[in-house]
């Protein structure tokens, strides 16, 4: 039966991808995205299904409960991307991060109790359980209890909290996932991936906070669109499953040395700078869970996500470039040299 998805946020770096995917793998459904192209909402990312007669682009803010409800109205399915979504901006300026990701959700959540959506599906993080110690074991785990550290991983616990709260309280039909970091094509180039491929295609230096040994996992985004496909099908109504790409730890320094092997150049193209404020030291997250029950698993090693995604950012120049300088005032307010003390 075919069905219409909302999607919020559809314009970003996921939301693009996912979009992409879902039309591809269900012809029949209709999408509508809703996004409020901020800085990292880009058309261009959606431009060869632009003319399609099932996809609808909606210019607007998920905080504006009008529009919201209007579009709600024949809506079955809502998937949840919309959100200020770069920590180190959340640093800067957090007050729009609780805007987006706090009001942004509850008005969302408002209109899909009120149109009767069958399913609400919210895109959270690994970040909302905070930081792990380094050489450690331990993995985020669905039990493991919230301890946000920074503005926006504050913000998308809130939000998280708030999906829980009106799946309780209200009876809303929701999913929650929470994964890890991202990677792929169509990524602002400003998260650590995008950046350090673009700065190497600019004859640049990669920047690499504090020592390098902080750790993260990494999910291609492709494998990100299947998991969120198995949960939407088969998942439970009110569960939360966790989405990682990998099974082992791998620091800051040893992905950007890996990035620049792919790319053919050595280390002297690493640069350290300032360490980010508050920067958690480890993530890793354990999703066995949506192995054993939904049956998935990333489709592609780190080393041929990376080579995926290499490969589309040097033949797609013309997509990040624009990007890279429309974000120069933030990058000089970003990157200090190591030396500079916190102020
Ligand atoms: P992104 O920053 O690339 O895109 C966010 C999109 O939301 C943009 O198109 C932007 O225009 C839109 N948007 C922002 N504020 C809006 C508003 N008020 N109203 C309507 N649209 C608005 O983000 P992303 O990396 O694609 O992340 C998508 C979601 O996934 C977010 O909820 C994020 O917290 C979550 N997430 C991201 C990652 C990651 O590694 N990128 C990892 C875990 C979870
Ligand atoms: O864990 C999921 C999260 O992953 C998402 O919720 C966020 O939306 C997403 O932005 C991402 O957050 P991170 O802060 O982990 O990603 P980022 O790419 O900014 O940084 C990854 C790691 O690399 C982190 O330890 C900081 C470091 N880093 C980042 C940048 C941009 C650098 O060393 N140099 C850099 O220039």
């Amino acid at each position: 039966m075919s069905q219409t998805v909302l999607v919020t946020g559809g314009a970003g770096f996921i939301g693009s991808n996912f979009i992409h995917y879902w039309l591809k793998n269900h012809p029949e459904d209709t999408v509508i995205n809703l996004d409020a192209l901020t800085y990292a909402g880009n058309p261009a990312s959606l431009q060869d299904i632009a003319g399609l007669p099932n996809y609808v682009f909606v210019e607007g803010n998920i905080t504006d409960g009008e529009l919201v409800n209007k579009i709600m109205d024949d809506v079955d399915v809502v998937v949840h991307f919309a959100a200020e979504s770069h920590v180190d901006r959340s640093i800067l300026e957090p007050s729009i991060f609780l805007t987006t990701n706090v009001i942004g959700t509850q008005v969302l959540l408002d209109a899909a109790l009120k149109n009767h959506v069958k399913r609400f599906h919210h895109i959270s993080t690994d970040e909302v359980f905070g930081s792990l110690e380094l050489n450690s074991s331990e993995k985020f785990t669905l039990k493991t209890p919230y301890d946000p550290r920074s503005p926006y991983s504050a913000s998308k616990a809130g939000s998280d909290h708030l999906v829980r709260a009106y799946g309780e309280t209200y009876g809303l039909p929701f999913t929650l996932t929470n994964c890890s970091n991202n990677y792929g094509e169509f990524q602002f180039p400003e998260k650590l991936f995008g950046l350090a491929i673009t700065n190497v295609l600019e004859g640049k230096k990669v920047p690499v906070y504090g020592d390098g040994l902080n750790v993260r996992d990494w999910l291609y985004v492709q494998d990100h669109c299947s998991a969120i496909e198995k949960v939407l099908l088969n998942g439970r109504e009110g569960a939360t499953y966790l989405v990682g790409g990998l099974v082992g730890d791998i620091s800051n320094i040893d992905v950007v040395k890996l990035i620049l092997k792919l790319m053919d150049r050595d280390d002297s193209q690493i640069e350290f700078v300032k360490d980010r404020a508050g920067h958690d030291r480890r993530y890793a997250i354990d999703w066995s869970h949506l192995n054993q029950e939904l049956g998935w698993s990333p489709s592609v090693t780190l080393e041929e996500g990376l080579q995926k995604t290499i490969d589309w950012y040097t033949q797609n120049e013309a997509w990040w470039r624009p990007l890279k300088a429309s974000a120069q005032a933030f990058f000089a307010q970003n990157y200090k040299p190591a030396t500079e003390a916190h102020s």
